[in-house]
């Protein structure tokens, strides 16, 4: 079940996505963590941030929009509050970076490669706040240019996290790789609205809001599929992944791992069952090695 991002050896491939898992602890009451091939935390900023005022969740079909707006204890708490309790477990710890200039991603980068953390996600793609996030992740300019700066300060492998909200995802995953990316991850959420008809008043007090949950699916497995034919660097792919044949999907459309988001908050055990739902694939195909499965898919 072992595969590897740039470098980095994860007992199997399934990541808990960003964001929906906090910082391990309150999942770590349900599930043994040391079974997760990795934890990526939630999206942490220079500074404490609160996040936006509520309401910041509105649920939809198959899906839940949300504009949390990045509310975390920012970088150095995490640094020398969080990674003491993840460490002891046998999973990779994925830092999860947003910055409002590119000066602030540098200098996360900087403090979170002298931590035991394994690998850094720089977010690019937040659509929840009015500075950074998605402002550098839409352009195949601005992709590039922060790429080489973080880059430069960054001691651990970086993997760019790619917002769906494009024209053409290859150009910006081909930007983030000319950067120097070590990996890019996608999906993260869709931009989003939802009305409640009686007040007329959008249902998120941010108006609008990002779009995750299996609705997302067939967008994410197309996109990854678009990226992995052009980019060299391994994909870590995620959007609505609910179970081992959903993370199958994404593997086939040649993912090297796969991330697990908005699944956790209908049944927080889901993440062992994607891994098991994963074996029990490789078992029926009389696969050998989980490796074996990454883009395979044979097209029509
Ligand atoms: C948020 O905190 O607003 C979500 C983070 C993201 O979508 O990148």
């Amino acid at each position: 079940m072992k595969v590897n991002i740039a470098g980095v050896e994860l007992n199997n491939p399934v990541i808990t996505a960003s964001g929906t898992f906090g910082f391990g602890r309150e999942y770590g009451e349900y599930i043994d963590l040391n079974k997760l091939g990795g934890i990526c935390v939630k999206g942490l900023t220079f500074t404490p941030r609160k996040g936006n005022p509520p309401p910041r969740i509105a649920e939809t079909p198959a899906g839940i929009l949300n504009s949390v707006g990045l509310q975390n204890p920012g970088v150095k708490y995490f640094v020398d509050h969080e990674m003491p309790f993840l460490k002891k477990f046998d999973t990779r710890i994925i830092a999860n970076i947003s910055g409002n200039t590119v000066e602030e991603y540098c200098s996360m980068a900087e403090i979170l490669s002298d931590s035991d953390v394994d690998l850094i996600e720089m977010n690019i793609s937040c659509p929840n706040v009015k500075e950074g996030g998605v402002a550098f992740g839409t352009k195949a300019s601005t992709v590039s240019h922060i790429t080489k700066e973080v880059k430069k300060h960054c001691a651990k492998p970086l993997i760019v996290k790619l917002s769906p909200n494009v024209t053409d995802i290859k150009e910006i995953a081909l930007a983030a790789e000319e950067g120097g990316a070590d990996a890019v991850s996608l999906i993260n959420t869709l931009l989003g609205m939802a009305i409640d008809i009686h007040s007329r008043k959008p249902i998120l007090a941010n108006n609008v809001g990002g779009l995750s949950g299996p609705a997302v699916k067939p967008v994410a497995v197309r996109m990854v599929w678009q990226v992995t034919s052009v980019v060299k660097v391994p994909v870590i792919g995620m959007g609505g992944i609910m179970t081992g044949e959903d993370a199958v999907e994404f593997m086939l459309a040649g993912a090297s791992a796969v991330a697990v988001g908005t699944a956790n908050f209908v049944d927080p055990q889901v993440c062992p069952k994607v891994v098991q739902g994963l074996e029990s694939y490789l078992k029926q195909q009389h696969i050998h090695d989980v490796k074996d499965v990454i883009g395979k898919l044979e097209l029509n």
